[in-house]
């Protein structure tokens, strides 16, 4: 059967770094506080010229270098975001330009901190579907663009970024043993719409909005919501929390990251955090914490990878990779 193999990995940051002492001069709060709280002691902030389609492609460019291949290669750019250059066209085709692709297909998927868990289970139909072989999918933000940077509960959370892998079409056995995407489980609940959104929108406002969180509604969910679809995606294929080399979860806060992994018995030396480094950048965290553990040699080829994520809407998921 036909498996979708991470052939390469790449990510991309904004020059400026903004620690949590920078931020205690924008608003009335502590380094002490952020990370006690939430585990973070900078983010990265995209200056003038830097979007997520900039970033995004630098991310896309870094994957295809360390795959090997040229865009040439590449039938389908799919890109995770919440935070696009325009309304349309799609920050997917934009990055396609950027490319240099006048071939293949791109477009956005919008499922805000799951949305590049939902892009890999997309992107994994698409080629097991035969629509494509080779697939760029991407995450990429820009929520320092989206923040109230007056509402403390907020604006020290967030970062800016993207991240990227390159999937192959790869023959497989069919067993847990291939490498590539093994299962993926997706949920949404739209009855959360009020607890994470953005209060702007082209259909709405007419303006692009700022983010609001009610910060405690969602922790309140989020740990039983990673559990839900990281179990799910245990029994879908018979494997253990033994069985995991590494849990890349989406990069939201250390506490929820360290709860989900007890609630489960991961042991948190097979957690990667990059929290600490990138803040939340949505989705792009996961791409990044990827090419992270990855470049450092964490993550070895032949490694079962879990990755989860829990975000606005809310949307969550779990998808088990073999790298
Ligand atoms: N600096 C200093 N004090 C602050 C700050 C700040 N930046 N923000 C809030 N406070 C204050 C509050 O005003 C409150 O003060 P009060 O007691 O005088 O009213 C106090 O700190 C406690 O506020 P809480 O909201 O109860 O703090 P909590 O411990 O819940 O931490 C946090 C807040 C970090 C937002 C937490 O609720 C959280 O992590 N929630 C999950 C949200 C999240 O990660 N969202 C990301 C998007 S969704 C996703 O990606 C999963």
């Amino acid at each position: 059967m036909i498996r979708s193999v991470v052939r390469g990995y790449g990510a991309a940051l904004p020059k400026r770094v903004m620690t949590n002492k920078e931020l205690e001069g924008v608003v009335e709060t502590s380094d002490e506080w952020i990370v006690q709280r939430t585990g973070i002691r900078q983010r990265y902030i995209a200056g003038e010229g830097e979007t997520t389609a900039s970033l995004g492609a630098e991310a896309a460019r870094a994957a295809l270098d360390n795959a090997g291949l040229t865009p040439d290669d590449i039938d389908l750019v799919l890109v995770a975001t919440s935070t696009p250059d325009n309304t349309f066209p799609a920050t997917a085709v934009d990055i396609q330009r950027r490319l240099g692709m006048t071939h293949g297909y791109a477009f956005d998927m919008q499922a805000v901190c799951s949305g590049f868990v939902y892009a890999m289970a997309t992107a994994d139909l698409y080629i097991r579907g035969g629509m494509a072989k080779r697939v760029l999918v991407i995450g990429a933000e820009t929520f320092s663009r989206i923040l109230d940077w007056k509402d403390r509960t907020t604006c020290v959370l967030f970062g800016d970024g993207a991240g990227a892998l390159v999937l192959e079409a790869q023959e497989g056995k069919g067993t847990i043993f291939d490498r590539g995407i093994l299962t993926a489980h997706l949920r949404s609940d739209g009855t959360h719409k009020e607890k994470l959104y953005v209060d702007g929108g082209p259909s709405s406002t007419g303006t692009v909005g700022h983010l609001r969180m009610e910060g405690r509604e969602v922790f309140k969910h989020a740990v039983g919501m990673i559990t839900d679809v990281i179990e799910a995606a245990f029994a879908a294929t018979g494997t253990t929390a033994e069985d995991l080399d590494w849990l890349v979860p989406h990069q939201a806060n250390r506490r929820i990251i360290d709860g989900s992994a007890k609630k489960l018995g991961i042991p948190l030396e097979k957690v990667v955090v990059t929290v600490d480094l990138h803040g939340n950048t949505s989705a792009a965290s996961i791409p990044l914490a990827l090419s992270v553990a990855a470049s450092d040699g964490r993550i070895k080829k032949g490694d079962l990878v879990m990755l989860e994520a829990m975000g606005g809407g809310f949307t969550w998921g779990a998808l088990l990779v073999r790298w």
